[in-house]
């Protein structure tokens, strides 16, 4: 558990936070229906940290981070997301301090890149870098290639082809656009 400035506090998810994360993303993306996914997530026993930041003892925000790996190669790698903070508290650090704090324990253990599909202007302030080139589960949109992102932690030698080898439960169309 780790605390930050602000009395911010960042703890895995315990059994019992699914009732908020049920309440925090459809207040997070009203036009987004990321529950199947989340549940998906948290009904499974593939590896994944999940990571909720607590705003003076409520929580605020959720991120998680999906272990998988490169097809054809032995490389550790992560996926992020979904990422959520509450509307009341967006904008204040949380998110990006809990995606820090995941990056730190992933590097910990060994995992050598993360990749997101998301804003580059927000992901782009923690490091990601637009236009990863190892493929996503399915084609991407020609114009989603720069929010298609990655990141290593501390290994220059990132893989820069492949494709992510990700839990059934990211294996939908859908998420990665139609
Ligand atoms: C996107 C989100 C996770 C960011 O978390 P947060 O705690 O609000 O963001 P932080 O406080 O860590 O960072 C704030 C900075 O990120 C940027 N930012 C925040 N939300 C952003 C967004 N949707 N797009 C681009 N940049 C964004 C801003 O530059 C902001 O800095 P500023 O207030 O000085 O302009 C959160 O706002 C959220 O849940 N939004 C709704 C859901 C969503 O869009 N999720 C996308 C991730 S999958």
């Amino acid at each position: 558990m780790t605390s930050n400035p602000g009395n911010l506090t960042i703890r895995e998810c315990r059994p019992d936070d699914l009732a908020w994360l049920e309440s925090l993303y459809p207040a997070s993306f009203p036009e987004e229906d990321l529950l199947p996914l989340v549940r998906a997530m948290w009904n499974s026993s593939e590896e994944i940290l999940s990571l909720a930041g607590e705003k003076d003892g409520i929580a605020a925000g959720h991120a998680v981070f999906t272990l998988g790996s490169i097809d054809g190669t032995e490389r550790k790698i992560a996926l992020l997301g979904p990422v959520a903070v509450d509307p009341h508290h967006q904008r204040s650090g949380i998110g990006s301090a809990i995606i820090r704090e995941g990056l730190d324990r992933l590097k910990a253990e060994g995992i050598e890149q993360v990749f997101v599909l998301g804003d580059p202007a927000y992901y782009g302030r923690l490091g990601f870098l637009p236009g990863a080139t190892v493929k996503a589960p399915y084609e991407l949109p020609e114009e989603w290639s720069e929010a298609w992102q990655y990141l290593s932690l501390g290994n220059t030698d990132i893989a820069k082809e492949g494709r992510l080898h990700l839990p059934d439960f990211w294996m939908r169309r859908e998420l990665w656009g139609e």
